[in-house]
């Protein structure tokens, strides 16, 4: 799929939570076919430490609007700067990256899990799955009520099922140990989030035999399979973060 590097129109910034913010981004052309799954390399102007772009999910998408969004976690300076930006700011992007997420079977039952920031590729992924008509459920954990994001946006798609860390809202504990997932069974899951996290819902997977994809966020700097930074050992030996995935099937890593 061919790249584009754009320059894209800031329409808000919505901060959601502590160091959570939602940007919508406008695009001057038609935006080219994006893909659940797949990630953007943004441009941070303005510091000297942060030369290098930073790689975010696309979290949603309009295509009637022509705009995307994304969803920022603030970490370091890059990630701050971008949550400083505002409406009619440029936002210079190469798009669209990486591979997506595959799609269920027919009648699969379906779980999309992530935890924090982690679920920003799930929006789109949801979305996506409803317009193909495929049923599904949704896992969502957060360390506590106040760190909760957009629950109306995911519960509008399917079934959500919340945990928080201190049980201030849904059941208190880790997403892997919700109710949920012995309560019921899937055919497919989709994951996103800390590393931990995935490794451990990775884990749940393979014991109950459930098809397991997962986004990982290694670190980046090219984003385009060029400086072997974020290489990941797989049974098919050392692969690309940023052109292999960042979407993985769990049975291809060495978890
Ligand atoms: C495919 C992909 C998709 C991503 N999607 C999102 C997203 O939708 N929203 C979002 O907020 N972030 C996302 N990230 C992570 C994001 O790219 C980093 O948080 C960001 O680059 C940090 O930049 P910074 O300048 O703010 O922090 P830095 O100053 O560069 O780092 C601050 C701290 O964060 C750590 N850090 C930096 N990058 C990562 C990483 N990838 N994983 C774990 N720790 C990291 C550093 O080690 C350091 O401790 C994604 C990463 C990848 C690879
Ligand atoms: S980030 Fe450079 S090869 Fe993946």
């Amino acid at each position: 799929m061919a790249k584009r590097i754009e320059d894209l129109t800031v329409t808000s910034n919505r901060r959601l939570s502590a160091d959570l913010y939602v940007i919508e981004l406008l695009s001057p052309a038609t935006l080219p076919e994006l893909r659940p799954g797949q990630f953007i390399q943004v441009r941070v102007d303005g510091s000297r430490e942060t030369f290098l772009r930073r790689p975010v999910s696309i979290h949603d998408v309009d295509i009637q609007d022509n705009t995307l969004k994304i969803l920022i976690q603030v970490v370091g300076r890059g990630t701050e700067r971008l949550s400083l930006l505002r409406p009619g700011d440029s936002l210079n992007i190469i798009y669209p990256l990486g591979n997506s997420f595959s799609l269920p079977l027919p009648g699969d039952r379906v779980l999309l899990t992530g935890g924090g920031c982690g679920v920003a590729p799930l929006l789109f992924l949801g979305k996506y799955l409803k317009s193909e008509n495929h049923y599904f459920e949704i896992l969502l954990g957060f360390r506590n009520s106040q760190r909760i994001i957009e629950l109306d946006e995911y519960s509008s798609l399917g079934k959500v099922h919340l945990t928080t860390e201190d049980g201030s809202q849904g059941e208190k504990g880790f997403l892997t140990t919700h109710s949920v997932l012995k309560n019921e069974k899937f055919d497919r899951v989709y994951c996103c989030g800390p590393e931990p996290m995935m490794k451990a819902v990775a884990g749940y997977c393979k014991k109950n035999n459930i098809t397991c994809e997962v986004s990982l966020e290694n670190l980046m700097a090219c984003g385009i399979g060029v400086c072997l930074c974020c290489i990941v050992d797989t049974v098919r030996g050392n692969l690309c973060t940023c052109t292999d995935g960042p979407v993985f099937n769990i049975k291809e890593l060495k978890w």
